[in-house]
């Protein structure tokens, strides 16, 4: 039996998270937070104190993680039975995950964890490479993005509503940065898979992004 898959790629911050989860739960499929998985080894990396310049050592330690994730209303996730939840979304670990996913050694080890998740009775995967790389054969593909401008903006309000300490032009200037090291490294780049379809979200509501989605797939 064929397993539909939908993915959304799109540099961060453009809501793809959100849109993906919304769309999982309408649909009853599964979802898959690639970036989630890098941030992961990001960690791992920190926790076992690895120097960043030891690739072996980075490849050992990806294939020896065991990763576990529970998605209900949030995101639960354990890294070799321990809850990493909190450490998951800080700004320094996505950061660190950007820049040990230009490792083509990484992704190629990260890539079967990926494509583990593709269970019936579907799957919806977001990320920077799911229709490209890890799931060429989607019958449904979607490129979300945003401003720049908008992107950070909308990070910096969820920041400020944790409670967390921020300054927008800090987060629009690592926004640029990771976008440049997304989109310019040379194993699966961020680029539009060129059977996506291409959603600027700049100036839509959330619900809206996720209907025009659901579209795609009705
Ligand atoms: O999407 P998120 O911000 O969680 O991803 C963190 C980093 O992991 C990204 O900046 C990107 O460098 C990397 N990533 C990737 N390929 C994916 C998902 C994330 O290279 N499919």
């Amino acid at each position: 039996m064929r397993i539909p898959v939908l993915t959304i790629d799109g540099p961060s911050g453009a809501g793809k998270g959100t849109v993906s989860r919304l769309a999982a739960k309408k649909l009853g499929w599964h979802y898959l937070d690639s970036g989630s998985i890098y941030r992961s080894l990001a960690i791992a990396l920190q926790n076992a104190s690895v120097d960043l310049a030891n690739e072996n050592e980075i490849i050992i330690v990806a294939q020896a993680m065991v990763l576990e994730f529970e998605c209900n209303d949030e995101l639960v996730a354990r890294l070799n039975g321990e809850n990493i939840t909190s450490q998951l979304g800080l700004e320094s670990t996505g950061n660190l995950a950007s820049q040990i996913a230009v490792l083509p050694d990484v992704r190629r080890v990260l890539l079967q964890k990926q494509q583990d998740f593709k269970r019936p009775p579907g799957l919806v995967a977001d990320g920077r490479d799911m229709g490209t790389v890890v799931f060429p054969d989607a019958e449904n593909k979607v490129f979300l993005t945003a401003s720049a401008a908008k992107r950070a903006e909308r990070r910096y309000k969820q920041l400020i509503e944790k409670g967390i300490d921020a300054n927008l032009v800090d987060i629009r200037n690592e926004i640029e940065e990771r976008d440049r090291r997304d989109m310019e490294r040379k194993a699966a780049p961020l680029v539009i898979a060129c059977d996506a379809l291409y959603i600027d979200s700049s100036d839509m509501a959330i619900e809206a992004v996720v209907e025009k989605v659901l579209n795609l797939i009705r």
